[in-house]
């Protein structure tokens, strides 16, 4: 089963289509100790109301791929949630093909990739290690930070049409023509999400972070075609971690076309 087919039917058993990124602030060698039990408390609490987590530098760093973050991954599974690797995964081929292999064999379902890089020699290898090993991969189309627009805004040429379209609608034409799992398109920009779910469809299903503490709104994310919201610091830094992320859950889920 492809990656967007399990996340869709772990969503539905779920009743969720909550992603949380599972981020810590920078701990000092001393408070690190304490850290993973931080984490694994956070995930324990709020586990129910989740379809997967995502992790990113914030865990990897302190703790290592295989020494802390893979018990996480299995911790994931054994909950029911999947598990995707924040990567932005950008080089070219024969590196991220290691990426992805590291990534995939602590456990990983999916990863996240740049699609700056382009194919030949870049994400193809990439796409090739997560056909083998049955996982997943969702690209970026546009960030969610206010610079955005400077990279992902800006108009390109297409040399196969001889047209000039923004950088976000070529990397959507792309995802879909390299056979992405699913797009990540920031919730601070609604009216991108819309015009990129005009592109993707059902096809490469939209994932987006950026809500609430960055600014970007539950209701409106959806309204405008994204399928999963990534949830970070809002739910972990909450005062109840657990009430905030079942306030998500019971806000965004279902949504009308899952009624
Ligand atoms: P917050 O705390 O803002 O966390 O809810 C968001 C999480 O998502 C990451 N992030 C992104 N990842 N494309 C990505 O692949 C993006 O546009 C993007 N914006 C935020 C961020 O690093 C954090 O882990």
């Amino acid at each position: 089963m492809s990656f967007r087919d399990k996340i869709g039917k772990t969503g539905s058993e779920r009743r969720s289509n909550l992603i949380l990124a599972l981020d810590f602030p920078f701990t000092k060698s001393e408070e690190r100790k304490t850290l993973f039990a931080k984490v694994s408390a956070i995930l324990e609490a709020v586990q129910s109301h989740l379809c997967a987590v995502k992790i990113n530098h914030h865990l990897t760093l302190p703790f290592g791929l295989f020494d802390g973050v893979e018990k996480l991954v299995k911790r994931a599974h054994d909950l029911g949630l999947l598990a995707i690797m924040d990567c932005k995964a950008n080089d070219i081929g024969s590196t991220n093909r290691v990426i992805a292999e590291y990534y995939f064999d602590s456990g990983f379902d999916a990863l996240i990739a740049n699609p700056f890089v382009g194919w030949e020699e870049g994400l193809q290898p990439i796409f090739d290690v997560s056909q083998n090993m049955q996982r997943g991969i969702i690209l970026l189309v546009y960030m969610s930070h206010k610079a955005s627009p400077e990279g992902y805004g800006q108009i390109v040429f297409d040399p196969l049409t001889g047209q000039k379209i923004p950088q976000y609608m070529s990397f959507a034409i792309k995802a879909l023509k390299y056979g992405a799992d699913g797009v990540v398109v920031g919730a601070t920009f609604p009216e991108k999400i819309k015009e990129i779910h005009a592109i993707v469809g059902d096809k490469a299903p939209i994932y987006s972070p950026g809500i609430g503490t960055q600014g970007g709104g539950l209701i409106p994310t959806l309204e405008a075609g994204t399928k999963y919201l990534i949830v970070g610091r809002s739910i972990v830094e909450a005062h109840n971690p657990k009430e905030a992320a079942s306030l998500i859950q019971k806000l965004t889920y279902p949504r009308k076309s899952e009624n």
